[in-house]
């Protein structure tokens, strides 16, 4: 079974990404698993080289300090193996303009005025490199990247019928709760680095004191019932999920539990306070030797460029480029 996901180092790893990603690369990573600091990606945005460097640096020591082991699964930076911009350029050439303007990432994204980089429609298309170089037969990601992962099946099926069988078609897979954690402020907008405002968006290394501030202000509702319902009460449904993600409860378990928001809320701080203090420590450890940590990304690099080589050659030949 072969894992593939990545995640862009553009600002620090929030509540969404740790709950709807990162945690289940953790308890899914094995030596078939790939995993991937999309530094190409990242060019989308502004971005300063010198932001981008020090972010690429500190999301592969973020994901060490969660718990990837290098020593158990491959991770690696995009832009160090040469073969996701090259596999990009082959699958721009079976992916249509149509489609990629249908993109609901990319319409947001127009509509903020943000599009003006070629980039910002084409991204998917990388994307789907990234997955279909690996042979990938699942990709763990949180609900927001449905539909890219459609439009890579979609590609990878378009190349297999012009081309003869070359691609693996992957399947989606997200975690049974907290797959879309959202904004704090915000409940019907998902938590985001770019959107949300600070008291919107709870980042994995927030201070024990920023949490709890952060919890206490979340928004909810006025009835006051301890009740998960996602229609009429989607404040409190995320924190039920959040609370579920982090325990070993269901949303409804973690509702009867309680008879008053704050009491909810103190204990769900706690428990996040807890989870995340751990990693927090290690990260900091880890930041203390950048060399090594260096070091440790080039040889996952290597590692993710011989199995990306044989499938980059592969969709080559098929297409009569040797
Ligand atoms: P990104 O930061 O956009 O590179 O996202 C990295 C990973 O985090 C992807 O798997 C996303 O689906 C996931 N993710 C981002 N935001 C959220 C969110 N609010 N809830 C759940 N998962 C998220
Ligand atoms: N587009 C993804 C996001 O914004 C990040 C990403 C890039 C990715 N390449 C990937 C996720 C390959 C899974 C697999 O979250």
């Amino acid at each position: 079974m072969r894992i593939f996901s990545g995640i862009q180092p553009s600002g620090t790893p929030h509540l969404g990404n740790y709950l709807g990603a990162i945690k289940s690369w953790v308890e899914s990573q094995d030596s078939g698993a790939f995993f991937c600091v999309v530094d190409l990606h990242s060019l989308t945005l502004d971005i300063t080289p010198e932001d981008l460097r020090l972010q690429r640096l500190e999301l592969s020591a973020a994901l060490i300090a969660s718990g990837l082991d290098p020593e158990v699964c491959t991770l690696f930076v995009q832009s160090h193996v040469p073969y996701h911009a090259q596999m990009n350029w082959l699958l721009e050439c079976v992916a249509s303009y149509g489609e990629l303007t249908r993109m609901v990432a990319f319409k947001d994204k127009a509509a903020r005025q943000e599009a003006q980089r070629a980039s910002l429609l084409t991204y998917p298309v990388l994307m789907a490199a990234d997955i279909l170089l690996y042979d990938t037969n699942k990709v763990p990601v949180g609900d927001d990247q449905k539909q890219h992962l459609e439009l890579t099946r979609e590609i990878a099926e378009r190349f297999n019928n012009r081309y003869g069988q070359t691609f693996t078609v992957p399947e989606f897979s997200k975690p049974p709760v907290a797959a879309r954690v959202m904004d704090l402020q915000d409940p019907t907008r998902k938590m985001s680095k770019s959107v949300s405002s600070p008291l919107g968006k709870l980042d994995i290394f927030d201070s024990a004191a920023d949490i709890e501030k952060k919890i206490k202000k979340a928004v909810t509702d006025t009835d006051g019932e301890m009740r998960y319902d996602w229609e009429n009460k989607p404040g409190l449904a995320n924190l039920l999920d959040v609370y579920s993600a982090f325990s070993s409860e269901s949303p409804e378990q973690v509702a009867a539990k309680f008879t008053r928001y704050g009491d909810f809320k103190s204990e769900l701080a706690a428990l996040i306070i807890e989870s995340l203090s751990p990693i927090q420590a290690r990260y900091t450890d880890l930041m203390g030797d950048r060399a090594e940590l260096e070091n440790l990304m080039r040889k996952g690099a290597q590692k993710a460029s011989v199995v990306s080589a044989a499938v980059y050659d592969r969709a080559a030949t098929a297409m009569g480029l040797n």
